[in-house]
């Protein structure tokens, strides 16, 4: 997998590549999600309404972030993609799906809250579920990044989810593990709602996930207080 984003070519085979592995993991089906990955000049994006297993390299859409673009239709979300990538220099890559547990407390606007330590894994203490607004809208862009703030992920109410990451396998790592907390906290509902882990702890887990590099956390420069392999620790 090319993790340098320079080489179109691969890129472009990559991202097909991230698309399949969305629809088989279990977090999106049918023409549902969409994807994107900043460029030189702008980013590609995955085109609207186009199953992924019929997809290819050249269908990915070229953009600028005014908007103009070359190939096919782009995602009814380029804007969305567009913002988020304008906004965050911190990131690479926007990943967006309707799997199901995130959409289910998306669809009742849930905050996730820290009821898990692994809430940590999007930078804070909560994921913000966004406002609802018409797919493919403006308002719906505003409203993404709004609960973005600070966070590698949200909800999108009665909607699904957004994931962020440096690289597409940290998107897609990230979007599944966001999955996979809102499975946890919907079962964890059923017996009521969870206490949480209180702020001051939130702030050592994060801490420690970036002290670790934990899951696909940014790196830690300059950390000394972690395992090294054994050559390297003379
Ligand atoms: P596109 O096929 O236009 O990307 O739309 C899918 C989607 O998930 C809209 O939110």
């Amino acid at each position: 997998m090319s993790d340098t984003l320079t080489d179109t070519a691969a890129l472009r085979r990559d991202m097909v590549d991230i698309c399949r592995r969305m629809n088989s993991s279990g977090i999106n089906q049918g023409t549902a999600g969409n994807l994107s990955v900043r460029t030189g000049s702008g980013f590609l994006v995955t085109p609207s309404s186009l199953p992924y297993d019929t997809m290819t390299p050249d269908d990915l859409v070229e953009m600028d972030f005014d908007g103009t673009y070359v190939g096919r239709r782009p995602s009814s979300e380029w804007r969305f993609h567009r913002d988020i990538l304008k906004n965050r220099t911190d990131i690479n890559v926007v990943l967006h799906c309707h799997s199901i547990y995130a959409t289910t407390l998306a669809c009742h606007h849930k905050t996730i809250p820290s009821f898990h330590y692994m809430t940590g894994i999007a930078g804070g203490t909560t994921i913000r579920c966004a406002e609802y607004a018409t797919f493919g809208t403006q308002a719906l862009s505003d409203h993404a990044l709004v609960a973005l703030k600070d966070r590698l992920a949200c909800l999108l109410g009665q909607h699904g989810q957004i994931s962020l990451g440096k690289t597409l396998e940290s998107a897609l790592w990230l979007a599944i593990e966001i999955e996979t907390l809102s499975r946890m906290y919907v079962q964890a509902l059923t017996l009521g709602e969870p206490p949480v882990l209180p702020d001051d702890e939130m702030a050592r887990v994060i801490e420690q996930m970036r002290k670790m590099s934990y899951g696909h956390a940014p790196d830690a420069e300059g950390i000394s207080d972690v395992a090294r392999p054994k050559a390297a620790a003379s």
